[in-house]
């Protein structure tokens, strides 16, 4: 393991800016999930980040920035409004000119609302934004993140930096500086602690349609109720809206359908194989159970003796009543986790990518996972990860 997991000081910070500067890459901590940053006007720099993570090139990336005059109270006797848009046009990433004066006005609402925080926004990209970034799209994905030490690295750098998720492709991405040293410990040198991440799952994805709507491209830290509250409209989703229909396709025209490559089905996943079940084990139907048993008499992982324990991640409720009851209904021992015992999906959302690694690291042949039946707050996101984490069953 060459990384080394340094303390969010000054000086580091310094150090680490100085080696972005050179081209190197860094785990960085933001309020989502730690990101392996890089610099984003570098396409040595970007070249490197798909190559360490071995990220398909057609994968785009988050370019974080950091704008002045976010959230300033404003003076009533001199006209700021546009600051940040001025701030964002000085970055020379988004070509503002191609959206109309009612988009500018509400990328205004949203900046002012929810930077920083976990919303990033797919914009049209200027010529400056380098192809490696955008996977060749004519849009660019920005986000400011709230993170203070993101924040510090990003003006100590003097550039904006490229930071997608630092796990290994298709992998959990990792909520402390340790889950980063396991994922890519043995391929960078340098992580930055900034503690584990508050939200726990990554940024909501806002982008706009070829008519210039609004559509989530993926459920994350911003609930969709707050933004369109902001906004004052509903928005489309991408993903599909029921944890019900793992498998139904989005609704989406085949128009807005090419906005959002990356999305790809299996994602978020641990080794074990992940299993949703289609509902709450207090509810699990004879059906349901026929299914589960014939699950297990196929498990793909040996040695599974028919007695070997299985794993059980609960969104809510006491892990001791939900292994009680699991292993009562599967006849064989079961170690259950729960996101949240008060079922908070903000607490749920923080612990989702830890627990999932936790119970991952057991090697047990099979993980089942409860699905998150409420879809406000953050539980629109939970269940999309859910959904991911199970979308590939066995590997
Ligand atoms: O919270 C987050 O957003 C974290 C932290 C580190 O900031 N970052 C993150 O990055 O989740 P990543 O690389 O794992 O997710 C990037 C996703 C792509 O998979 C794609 O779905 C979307 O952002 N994306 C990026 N550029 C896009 C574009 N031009 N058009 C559509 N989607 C885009
Ligand atoms: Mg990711």
């Amino acid at each position: 393991m060459k990384a080394k997991i340094l303390p969010p000081t000054a000086r580091s910070i310094n150090q680490l800016a100085e080696a972005l500067r050179r081209d190197e890459l860094v785990g960085m901590p933001t309020e989502t999930v730690y990101g392996l940053a890089g610099n984003a006007r570098s396409p040595v720099a970007l070249a490197q980040i798909f190559e360490t993570k071995e990220r398909p090139t057609f994968d785009p990336l988050i370019i974080h920035v950091q704008i002045p005059h976010i959230n300033r109270p404003t003076d009533p006797l001199s006209d700021n409004s546009l600051d940040e848009i001025e701030s964002l046009k000085a970055l020379d990433l988004v070509e503002l000119n191609a959206l109309s004066a009612e988009k500018i006005q509400e990328l205004q609402i949203l900046i002012r609302n929810f930077w920083p925080g976990p919303l990033t926004l797919v914009l049209p990209k200027t010529p400056s934004v380098p192809d490696l970034a955008t996977s060749g799209l004519p849009s660019v994905a920005i986000r400011m993140p709230q993170h203070p030490v993101a924040l510090a690295l990003i003006e100590a750098a003097q550039t904006p930096l490229a930071a997608p998720s630092a796990n290994r492709f298709g992998r959990i991405s990792p909520t402390t500086a340790e889950a980063v040293k396991q994922e890519l410990g043995d391929r960078i040198s340098w992580i930055l602690d900034g503690g584990p991440s508050k939200i726990g799952v990554e940024s909501t994805i806002l982008g706009l349609t070829p008519g210039q709507e609004w559509v989530v491209l993926r459920p994350g830290g911003t609930p969709l109720e707050k933004i369109e509250a902001a906004l004052g409209t509903q928005i489309q989703k991408m993903a599909p809206s029921s944890p019900l229909e793992p498998k139904a396709e989005p609704e989406l025209s085949t128009e807005t359908r090419p906005m959002a490559p990356g999305m790809l089905e299996s994602h978020y996943a641990p080794r074990t194989p992940l299993i949703l079940l289609p509902r709450e084990v207090h509810a699990l139907t004879p059906q349901d159970l026929e299914s589960i048993r014939a699950t297990l008499d196929k498990l793909p992982r040996s040695p599974a003796p028919s007695n070997a324990a299985v794993g059980l991640l609960l969104v809510g409720g006491d892990s001791q009543a939900g292994s009680n009851s699991f292993s009562a209904q599967v006849k064989r021992p079961v170690r259950c986790r729960t996101l949240s015992a008060q079922g908070d999906l903000n607490e749920a959302a923080q612990r989702l990518f830890s627990e999932m690694r936790y119970l991952d690291s057991l090697e047990l042949p099979v993980i089942f996972t409860e699905p998150c039946l409420k879809q406000e707050g953050l539980g629109f996101a939970i269940s999309d990860r859910l959904r991911r984490a199970s979308a590939l069953r066995h590997r």
